[in-house]
């Protein structure tokens, strides 16, 4: 298995590329099953992610290729030859689940293995289920797997309101609402970028859909979708991610195509923690303002709240701030993992249940770490950019699940940092 060796303690200088979103590219994908012409995706990342995804598509009967390097994703779902996502492919990622309610939307049935939990929480997919429900589905739970059956004459439009935000959810009743027959209207919505990214191509497709990015979300179902081309929005978790790496180490970098307004509360959590964030042409540069950054407080929550998505990553930033920091994480149960591997790199953490209180050191020292998922490996990589000596990241395949060339990127900024193979 690779490791990643960093040798930290060196400024970072430089213009870092950013990549096409891994969670929206993981909700556009199985948009393809609700049309039998062509879907085709520019702009998408090369990830393990995005390789499951092809696999679980191409199980199901659509063609999936990977043109220009896998940039571009052309699919098309003109016979399907299987309703049933298998537990061996759904349980390596969860964002299979996804393919629930385009399947079920356009076939009439679907059979879709639970994904089970996961590393950072329990992770149900209760709501998905409810609101396919309140659309008319029969849904039962069969062996481990989810049988949904639309009535006769397929889903019906209904009034869907979630107890709480879920990204998932939102995004597999959306699918499921284009082509269900009359008005659906989502309460209480999930308004993430990569949903308004969904919408934005289903619209593409012929759908009606009005109130994407707002917490009320109208779709009036029409009888059939066409095909479509879309390019996927940058990935916000990545730049978050790489805005931080500065921050840590000193200098300054730039993000061509980083837009504020996909960034909510981080950008100013970022900017209140003493690190400058200025409009480029076209993108933002980020250099922190003195030598170390200051403490802050953060609370995690659904966009345009600060994303549980970079928690891991300002963690890593604020272990070496300037006073006591306290980060709150409120939507997943389990998301501190990486909070023992900081803290064996010097870091002083109390964590709390849901909250972690950071007393910032002057600098971390290198250590050999490991995590159990992806953002938390990543902070583990940030970390050691700014520690003294030399940190060696196992389990790399958390990585690359959702960073694409992440050395190359760093090392072109200037970073010391290795892949190496066992
Ligand atoms: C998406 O997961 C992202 N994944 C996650 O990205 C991200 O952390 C999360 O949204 C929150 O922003 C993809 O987009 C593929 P949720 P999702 O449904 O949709 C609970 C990453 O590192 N819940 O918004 O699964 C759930 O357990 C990742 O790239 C239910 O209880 O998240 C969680 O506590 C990991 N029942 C909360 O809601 C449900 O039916 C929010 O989850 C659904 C969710």
């Amino acid at each position: 298995m690779d490791r990643i060796v960093v040798t930290g303690g060196r400024e970072l200088n430089g213009t870092i590329p950013i990549a096409g979103a891994k969670n929206a590219c993981l909700a556009l994908m199985p948009a393809t099953l609700l049309t039998d012409e062509p879907l085709t995706l520019s702009n998408a990342p090369r990830l393990a992610d995005i390789d499951t995804m092809t696999l679980l598509l191409r199980a199901l009967g659509a063609e999936v290729s990977r043109l220009d390097e896998g940039r571009v994703i052309a699919m098309s779902s003109h016979a399907l030859s299987s309703h049933r996502a298998e537990y061996d492919i759904v349980r390596r990622m969860r964002a299979s689940i996804l393919v629930l309610g385009p399947l079920l939307a356009r076939e009439g049935v679907a059979e879709v293995s639970l994904p089970g939990g996961c590393a950072i929480g329990a992770r149900p997919v209760d709501l998905h289920l409810q609101a396919l429900e309140a659309m008319g589905a029969e849904i039962d739970l069969v062996e481990g797997y989810v049988h949904a059956r639309a009535p006769r004459g397929g889903l019906r439009g209904a009034r869907i309101r979630f107890p709480f935000v879920s990204v998932g959810a939102t995004e597999n009743t959306l699918m499921a609402a284009t082509l269900a027959r009359g008005t659906t209207v989502i309460e209480n919505a999930a308004r993430e970028p990569e949903i308004v990214d969904l919408a934005r191509c289903l619209t593409a497709m012929g759908a009606r859909i009005e109130g994407a990015g707002t917490d009320t979300i109208t779709v009036e179902g029409v009888d059939r979708l066409h095909g479509a081309t879309h390019s996927v929005i940058i990935d916000r978790i990545e730049l978050g991610t790489y805005m931080i790496a500065p921050a840590i180490t000193g200098g300054t970098v730039r993000f061509p195509g980083a837009r504020r307004d996909i960034l909510g509360a981080f950008i100013d959590k970022l900017e209140e923690a003493g690190v400058a964030v200025d409009d480029i042409e076209g993108g933002l540069a980020v250099t922190r303002r003195g030598d170390r950054a200051r403490a802050v407080e953060v609370v995690t929550a659904p966009y345009p709240g600060f994303p549980t998505d970079l928690q891991a990553q300002m963690m890593a930033l604020l272990a070496t701030a300037d006073g006591v920091s306290t980060l709150e994480e409120r939507i997943f149960e389990n998301r501190f993992m990486h909070a023992p591997e900081l803290m064996r790199m010097g870091a002083k953490i109390d964590v709390h249940g849901g909250t972690a209180r950071v007393t910032g050191v002057e600098r971390l020292k290198g250590a050999p770490v490991m995590a159990t998922d992806l953002r938390a490996s990543v902070s583990l990589i940030l970390a050691g950019l700014g520690a003294e000596g030399e940190t060696v990241v196992s389990r790399v395949y958390h990585l690359d699940r959702g960073y694409e060339r992440l050395e190359e990127k760093l090392g072109a900024c200037g970073a010391a940092i290795e892949r190496i193979g066992e």
